[in-house]
């Protein structure tokens, strides 16, 4: 049985079938990627797993128990955790609190925020805190932890957003665009650092626009196009698909 199995999932907006009846299995410990020319529906079909966003049609289940219509903390409970197209840190939080929050919960408001500082988490805070402590290391970011994220160069909040999402050790990472922003260096060090991740036993779907990171790392790509589904299989075959090559070749032109 798959990890994640995604059956007909769809969602529109008005008229608009953002994502259109998608289908396709993630398997334990794979690094799978979802490509797509920009609007294809990337990022809603990421919200529609996460919870953010309820479909209006089709199945989600995670070791085979249905998810659709969860509330995203009940789907973050189960295992299901993510990084963001537009980084969300609390910027006024230090770099240990924000990975802390993520210990907590994945998704993470402005209520909880104050709740990190407040009575229930701190019996449990020195625990958590070496946890979070070795989650920066990790992310080569230990000489952070007590900076407000807000003063952080934009790769160093990025490594936050990765440690706060792995903070509540999930089985399934969501990462949207985690290399938008990036320089090369910045790039290659993500690529391994995913590979680490997956390494450690993490099973990781990725959005992602940079084809180089994506052809190194993925096991399989699904590629979407106007919400549908157009290919799906291993890099190097869904990179000589026709149907994929006319989609990028087409949003070139444009
Ligand atoms: N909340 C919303 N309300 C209305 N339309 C939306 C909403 N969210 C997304 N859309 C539309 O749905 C389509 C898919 O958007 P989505 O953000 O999923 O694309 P994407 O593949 O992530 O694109 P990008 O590569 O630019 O991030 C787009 O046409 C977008 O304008
Ligand atoms: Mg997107």
């Amino acid at each position: 049985m798959a990890l994640l199995e995604v059956r007909g999932i769809g969602r529109s907006f008005g008229g608009l079938r953002a994502v259109d009846e998608v289908s396709f299995d993630v398997h334990a410990g794979q690094i799978k990627a979802v490509i797509g020319p920009n609007g294809a529906g990337k990022t809603t079909l990421f919200n529609l797993i996460a919870g953010s966003l309820r479909p209006d049609r089709g199945t989600l289940s995670l070791d085979g128990r249905p998810i659709h219509g969860l509330a995203p903390y009940q789907v973050a409970r189960l295992g299901v955790c993510r990084t963001y197209q537009n980084i969300k840190l609390c910027a006024n939080l230090s770099v240990l609190d924000n990975v802390l929050l993520g210990r907590h919960r994945c998704d993470h408001t402005g209520l909880l925020a104050g709740m990190v500082r407040l009575g229930g988490v701190r019996r449990r805070e020195q625990q958590q805190r070496q946890k979070a402590a070795e989650l920066l290391a990790f992310l080569g970011i230990a000489d952070w932890a007590e900076v407000d994220a807000a003063n952080l160069a934009f790769g160093q909040q990025r490594a936050v957003e990765f440690a706060r999402a792995l903070a509540a050790e999930p089985r399934l990472l969501l990462l949207d665009e985690p290399a938008a922003g990036l320089n090369m260096r910045e790039t290659a060090a993500l690529a391994d650092l995913i590979r680490q991740i997956r390494d450690r036993g993490v099973t990781v779907l990725i959005v992602e626009h940079d084809m180089s990171l994506i052809m190194q790392i993925s096991d399989e790509i699904v590629v979407l196009s106007s919400g549908r589904r157009i290919a799906e299989g291993a890099p190097r075959q869904v990179q000589q698909d026709p149907e994929v090559i006319r989609v990028y070749l087409g949003e070139e032109d444009a």
